[in-house]
Formats: C-alpha cells, sequence, structure tokens
C-alpha cells in the first residue's frame, strides 16, 4: 500500500515516524476521515475545511488545502482504483523534536500522514438490524469539536460499552445525550428528529449535516436540542451518524429493545442517504 508522508507517497514498509513525534508523545495531532464512495470522495471540501478548523483550534500552522485535496485524490485514484468503499485518514502531529511541552522553538515542521483503506460494510440486512449502545457519563474534555487524535476517554467508552455487551457508547453530560464514541446521536420522537445542536461538546459531524439536509428535503421535522437520557425510553427511533457508514441504526438502548430493525424514519434517511452517496455528481 502506498502512502502519503510529509511531501510524497512512499510504500507503507517505508513510511517511518520518529518516535519524538508530537502526535505519539503528547497526542498534539489532529485528524480526518474521508469516505470514499465507488471510488469518489464523499464532501471533501467539508472534511478539509473541518481539517482547517482542528488545525487552527490547536495552534497549528494552516496547510495548504488544496494540496491536500490533491492527495486524498491520488490515494482514490491509486489506492481506491481496487478499494472502491474506502476511508482515507488524514493526521497531521506538530512534528518531531526532543520531549518537552512547550511548542517546539523554532517551530519544527509538521508530520503529515494520509493514508486509504478499504472499508467493509456489512450486508444491509445485517446492518439494518440495527446495533446495541449503553449511555456512559462524558469525561471529555470541554473541546470536542476539534478532531483531535485524543480520543483515550472514546476508546474507553467504546471498551465499556463491549463489556456491557453493547457494540457503542452515547456520551451523556449534564443530563444529555449528546453523541457517541465516534458518531453523532438522533433519535425520533412523534415523527420528528432530534439531535443535539453543535456546540463546543461535540463535533460537528459531516453526516449529521448530511442527514439534516435530507430530513428537510424529505420534509422531516427536525429539532436541534440534546436527548435528555431519561426520555431515552420514549423515543420511537434511534441512529448514529459518521462517515463510516452514514446512518446507522440503533435497535438497543441501555438493554431497551427499541425493535427488530430499523424504524421507518430511519429507514427513509439511510435510503436518502445510500441514494445520494452513490450519485456519481455528489460533491
Ligand atoms: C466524537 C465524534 N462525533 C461525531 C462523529 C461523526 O462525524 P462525521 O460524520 O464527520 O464522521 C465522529 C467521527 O469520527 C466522532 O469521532
Amino acid at each position: 500500500m502506498r502512502v502519503y508522508l510529509n511531501g510524497a507517497f512512499v510504500d507503507e514498509s517505508e513510511a517511518r515516524v520518529s518516535f519524538d513525534d508530537r502526535g505519539f508523545l503528547f497526542g498534539d495531532a489532529v485528524y480526518e476521515v474521508i469516505r470514499l464512495y465507488d471510488g469518489r470522495p464523499f464532501r471533501l471540501g467539508a472534511h478539509l475545511a473541518r481539517l482547517g478548523r482542528s488545525l487552527a483550534g490547536v495552534w497549528l500552522p494552516a496547510l495548504d488545502l488544496r494540496q491536500l485535496e490533491e492527495v486524498v485524490h491520488e490515494l482514490a485514484a491509486v489506492e481506491g482504483a481496487s478499494i472502491p468503499d474506502a476511508l482515507v485518514y488524514i493526521q497531521v502531529s506538530r512534528g518531531a523534536s526532543p520531549r518537552n511541552h512547550p511548542f517546539p522553538d523554532p517551530p519544527v515542521p509538521p508530520t503529515v500522514l494520509a493514508w486509504c483503506r478499504p472499508y467493509h460494510a456489512l450486508p444491509p440486512d445485517q446492518f439494518l438490524a440495527g446495533i446495541r449502545v449503553v449511555t456512559v457519563p462524558d469525561d471529555r474534555w470541554a473541546k470536542c469539536w476539534i478532531k483531535t487524535v485524543n480520543l483515550l476517554p472514546n476508546v474507553l467508552a467504546k471498551e465499556k460499552a463491549r463489556r456491557a455487551g453493547a457494540d457503542d457508547a452515547v456520551f451523556v453530560r449534564d443530563g444529555m445525550a449528546i453523541e457517541a464514541t465516534s458518531a453523532n446521536f438522533f433519535v425520533v420522537r412523534d415523527g420528528a428528529v432530534q439531535t443535539a445542536p453543535v456546540t463546543n461538546y461535540i463535533l460537528p459531524g459531516i453526516s449529521r449535516q448530511v442527514v439534516l439536509e435530507l430530513a428537510e428535503a424529505a420534509g422531516i421535522p427536525v429539532r436541534l436540542e440534546p436527548v435528555v437520557v431519561e426520555d431515552l425510553a420514549q423515543v420511537d427511533e434511534v441512529f448514529l451518524t459518521h462517515t463510516g457508514c452514514g446512518v446507522e441504526p440503533v435497535t438497543t438502548v441501555d438493554g431497551r429493545r427499541l425493535g427488530p430493525a430499523a424504524g421507518p424514519i430511519t429507514r427513509r434517511l439511510y435510503d436518502a442517504f445510500e441514494a445520494l452517496v452513490r450519485q456519481p455528481e455528489s460533491p
């Protein structure tokens, strides 16, 4: 596999990052993930714009996003040709410098890494059977809008879910279920979809935005309000959104079974999302 590292495409066996890299030592890095559908990057502009905001959010210098766009297209052309359904990962760290908390002075070049790997989607019937989630306290920091590689709370929450016999965890902050470990969180109640508004406590998901647009186009009412955790006992449907698989049905929440498969509104949004991403002209 060819990967992009600091300005060059190299074989993965030759791609080396220093043990002094601040991404490794401090988690001093941000990242972005882009889905390729039929070999084409979906909503690339929005992902790169978010990467730009993440870089600024941790005081990393701005990168040439046009150049990164070409890198993604190059990876899609080279790796994505044989694996049309794939993910492109981009990570930018503050570079390699002997371990010391303050930023290197003078600054060192950032480490810029990107690769493309296949995305193995489940067969639709299995996928639509939905996943199980559990709620967990949100013990992350207050800048969740930055897509940093500091994912330890997310990793631990995911493991907590796994140990509880579930597939994912939904973070609860101040009594509100706001997002999952790597996805945004939606419920359906009385025919309306509801999800937390964008604040510093969630990642403004690209798929979340797409789903909000699709709901509006379909005439499905939308409420941008966080979900009170006790209300989860009354919601009709639940789903997650993320770059990996778009709209992901949830059929069990904290042990409460909502149904055998995606509910009707989740199913409509799933179908609309799938149709959109398979359109050749989708940006
Ligand atoms: C914490 C968190 N929330 C939400 C999302 C969904 O964002 P997107 O739809 O842009 O993938 C992610 C994706 O990785 C995430 O890590």
